[in-house]
């Protein structure tokens, strides 16, 4: 039996240019820019399919939104790993979880070097005046917000030399720059923390590891970088290139493994502390601030171990097996050196977790995610608001309907946090298509929604850039 969700599974062919859509309700007018979205769009090529949710091949979606109105594109991304696989009518790009093809995955692993088959299917985001998607690599593919035109990879003339990148790069507006994780395999592991623009790549740290964590995102407080090595590690670099299993499958969650949490330091790139705490794992950190010059606060969508990698596979999620949600974790990460500790600030799980980014680095009180309930483990179906002071939920949810990630906006001149609107894509599954969702921040009750005439499959991360219309 498969679950009534396996739509959003299923691959979309049909590319829309501009269709305008058909809205119930009213879109304040000050609305005015497009929500990019990424994700998976194929799940096959020939006669190969694909194996794992993080592998299918990228597709942006576009919802231009202006004067009340919205319409909507949505195009492959174009990069060296689909149009290869393409004209090859095979599966041979170097995915998350993809059984690789062992001569060039020898290749890869041996030089050490990133792979420009870039399927950068997990996020997207703006840098100057380049927009860019991006996969865990630190080649990142340039395409047009309007046309969703795939533009080809973001070069530059540097000799950085990493193998992995987070999909989740910070902002730093004190020091203006975009601040990225990446680590470089060799005979050393390095964890690297870069500043970056749109034509530069600024090293403000590099920290040798005797092992690799798998890193999906990192979290930024005002002073402090906050990388926290999750207990799902690999020996080295090489087990890889041995072991000729697909990249992810080399990772080994181990429970007697204490996750660290490395704290460095923005202005000089030293690492202040280095915190256990007992093992964990998670894809997304939400928001993290200072308490003083004593400790952090570091706010986490948690698992108590990896079993999610292997949920998200295709067949088991198409079965319609458990798929696990995080737990909303408050670390206490002293700085004193002492052990991190957490409490679980409420029970609804939360998964794609966004907050008004304004308040990034800073305490904050609101955080607007995918859901699901802690005796329902299924996939994500509702949206939650959470009031952390108050810890209280407010939920968003309809019969045979699955939210993805949801955006905050800040409405112009808002003052108060939560003053804004929430942007979600949602399958309908009884339908059959997909609906652009906005709802107002602060009440979290439904303001419109934009009907897709078609299904858009579930996708990871998406952003909004205001004025591009
Ligand atoms: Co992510």
């Amino acid at each position: 039996m498969s679950a009534d969700y396996t739509l959003g599974l299923t691959t979309q062919p049909n590319e829309l240019t501009q269709l305008s859509l058909d809205v119930q309700g009213r879109i304040p007018s000050w609305l005015r820019g497009t929500l990019v979205r990424n994700g998976p769009g194929q799940f096959e090529m020939g006669q190969h399919h694909i194996r794992h949710w993080f592998d299918g091949y990228a597709m942006l979606h576009a919802f231009h939104i202006a004067d009340g109105r919205v319409s909507y594109s949505n195009r492959f991304l174009k990069s060296k790993a689909y149009l290869n696989d393409q004209a090859t009518g095979k599966l041979n790009y170097i995915g998350f979880a993809q059984d690789p093809c062992r001569a060039l995955f020898r290749k890869f692993m041996t030089l050490f070097r990133a792979d420009p088959g870039n399927n950068a299917v997990v996020n997207v985001t703006r840098l100057g005046d380049e927009f860019i998607a991006m996969t865990e690599s630190p080649l990142t593919v340039r395409f047009d917000p309007r046309t969703l035109e795939t533009l080809g990879v973001l070069d530059y003339d540097d000799d950085v030399a990493a193998t992995l990148a987070t999909a989740h790069p910070h902002y730093d507006s004190a020091r203006g720059m975009g601040v990225n994780l990446m680590t470089e395999f060799g005979l050393q592991t390095k964890y690297q923390l870069f500043g970056i623009t749109a034509t530069e790549r600024r090293k403000l740290t590099e920290i040798v590891s005797k092992d690799i964590a798998y890193m999906h995102s990192f979290g930024l407080t005002q002073r402090y970088a906050v990388i926290a090595q999750f207990s799902l590690r690999l020996g080295s670099a090489a087990t890889v290139l041995l072991s000729g299993r697909p990249f992810i499958e080399n990772f080994k969650f181990s429970p007697t493994t204490d996750t660290i949490f490395t704290i460095v330091e923005l202005d000089t790139g030293r690492v202040v502390a280095n915190v256990p705490t007992d093992a964990f794992f998670a894809f997304h950190h939400i928001n993290a601030y200072e308490e003083g010059d004593e400790a952090l606060i570091v706010d986490i969508s948690a698992y108590p171990n990896a079993d999610l990698i292997k949920q998200l596979y295709m067949e088991p999620l198409r079965r319609g097996e458990t798929v696990d949600t995080g737990e909303f974790r408050r670390y206490y990460v002293p700085l004193n050196g002492k052990r991190a500790t957490y409490e679980r600030l409420v029970d609804v799980r939360v998964e794609l977790p966004r907050i008004n980014y304004r308040r990034n680095g800073l305490p904050y009180r609101y955080v607007y995610a995918s859901a699901s309930q802690p005796n329902q483990p299924t996939f994500l179906s509702q949206l939650a608001k959470v009031d952390t002071h108050l810890r209280h939920v407010t939920l968003w949810q309809e019969e045979g309907c699955y939210p993805g990630e949801p955006v905050f906006l800040s409405a112009p001149d808002s003052s108060a946090e939560d003053d804004g609107l929430v942007l979600s894509v949602v399958l309908d599954a009884r339908r059959g298509t997909s609906f652009l969702l906005i709802l107002d921040a602060a009440s979290f009750g439904e303001v419109a929604r934009a009907h897709v005439p078609q299904h858009i499959p579930f996708g990871f991360h998406g952003q909004f850039f205001g004025g591009v219309v």
